[in-house]
């Protein structure tokens, strides 16, 4: 019960931004005129870059337009409901005010600690604080994971940066900036099963309500973190989330504009939602602190639809699986409640079908207007076929999503397509 209350928040929520924002954003993916396009936060290992020579980044970081609440209001105009910060990720780098270690943002021109300027920001605005740390992978550190040409494996000592490094610093994320929604942690690789527990019991005992996401490895986080991008293709039965970028990489770009088009956010949005998880749509900011504004674009728009449909999406939970493929567009649930999501018309913008569904509607309207839109439904004794029509003759489209609101009599029951004629009526072929 207890554990049911504190993932309240996160269920409801369904959309977050994320942030990828480290030393890396100087450098867009650029090393020395070669492009590592893929993962720009990945750059120190992708291009083996010594650590004297990227530490040397921490020289020249001065995002001087950063603006912490200027993120945050864009995440509520985005729609997001919560907000995840790279506070370290694997270059070793904290973004905040570290005590533990020097290898951080105070100790550059800028000088300033932005995740206590954007927990502050979020706290303001409403949005829930979460913060990504690298629990394994740490390239700066000679004991953490995954910087092979600087330091020797043989002579890694995991344990001790472990003790040293991540408990630590995990205690200042979670005891300097307030209430954490999540802690996200990443790439846990084949950590020791003790030290990942030790380090979810770590978090309750400072933070009891922080959840913590599936990388914390082993299943022992409180919800499953989905693969990079990755939609499950069937509605998965516990709390979920996809983490999805917005171009083709997690940290910022110099050359890749390859934003995706908010039908293909819409889609993946819906599709997720209905299978009762959430989405966590990640941008790179620049060096200077800024969003790119393509990926601002995207999310705007994504956001202005949510201004108004919004109920189809926040506090729904995982819809039943309907046996047939929707066409044109996907389901989300609430209690008794369906929402059609109309994203394309092609094939008959005058009616639009569900089939399968036994429950009786009461009311169907537009969310947009609250306008009744006439329904028929019927059940076919001679195919076992219940259709759910709704028509549409002569509405206007949402270019990229209409909302059908279906009340239902009581929650969704779908009719499966696995029915013996027999049962019904004797037959003989
Ligand atoms: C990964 C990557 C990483 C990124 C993350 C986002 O596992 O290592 O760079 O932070 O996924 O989900």
């Amino acid at each position: 019960m207890m554990e049911d209350t504190r993932m309240e928040w996160f269920r409801d929520a369904k959309y977050g931004m994320f942030i990828h924002w480290g030393l890396y954003a100087q450098l867009g993916g650029i090393w020395n005129g070669t492009a590592y396009p893929h993962g720009t936060e990945w750059i120190m290992r992708n291009a083996r870059i010594p650590l004297e020579e990227y530490r040397k980044l921490q020289d020249t970081f001065n995002p001087v337009e950063f603006d912490a609440e200027e993120w945050v209001k864009s995440a509520v105009d985005y729609g997001a409901k919560y907000l995840c910060f790279t506070a370290k990720h694997h270059d070793g780098f904290a973004m905040y005010d570290s005590k533990v270690s020097d290898y951080n943002i105070m100790h550059t021109p800028f000088g300033r600690d932005v995740v206590k300027e954007l927990a502050e920001a979020c706290k303001k605005y409403g949005v829930v604080f979460c913060l990504y740390y690298s629990q394994m992978q740490d390239w700066e550190d000679p004991n953490g994971n995954g910087n092979d040409w600087d330091f020797d494996e043989e002579k890694k000592d995991f344990r001790y940066y472990f003790e040293n490094k991540v408990k630590p610093q995990v205690k200042e994320l979670l005891t300097n900036y307030g209430e954490i929604g999540i802690m996200w942690f990443d790439t846990p690789y084949d950590m020791p099963v003790d030290l990942c527990q030790e380090l979810r019991r770590w978090v309750l005992s400072i933070q009891p309500k922080c959840i913590i996401n599936g990388r914390i490895g082993y299943g022992i986080g409180d919800y499953r973190q989905m693969g990079d991008n990755d939609i499950p293709v069937l509605g998965y039965r516990g709390d979920w989330e996809t983490p999805m970028t917005l171009n083709n990489t997690w940290g910022y770009s110099k050359t890749d504009e390859n934003w995706k088009d908010p039908k293909v956010i819409m889609k993946m949005l819906i599709d997720v939602a209905g299978k009762g998880g959430n989405l966590l749509l990640n941008v790179g900011p620049d060096p200077l602190g800024k969003i790119p504004e393509g990926g601002d674009r995207v999310m705007r728009v994504m956001g202005d639809w949510m201004k108004v449909n919004g109920d189809s999406i926040y506090g729904t939970r995982r819809c039943v699986d309907f046996p047939y493929e929707i066409r044109w567009g996907g389901l989300t649930a609430k209690g008794s409640t369906l929402y059609m999501h109309v994203m394309s018309t092609r094939e008959n913008p005058d009616e639009i079908k569900i089939c399968n569904l036994e429950t009786k509607a009461k009311r169907v309207y537009l969310l947009e207007t609250g306008e009744d839109l006439p329904f028929f439904q019927s059940y076919e004794i001679a195919r076992d076929e219940h259709r759910f029509r709704v028509v549409t003759k002569g509405r206007r489209w949402d270019s990229l999503n209409t909302v059908i609101v279906v009340e239902l009599e009581e929650e969704p029951k779908v009719h499966s397509l696995y029915f013996h004629f027999e049962d019904l009526v004797k037959t003989e072929k």
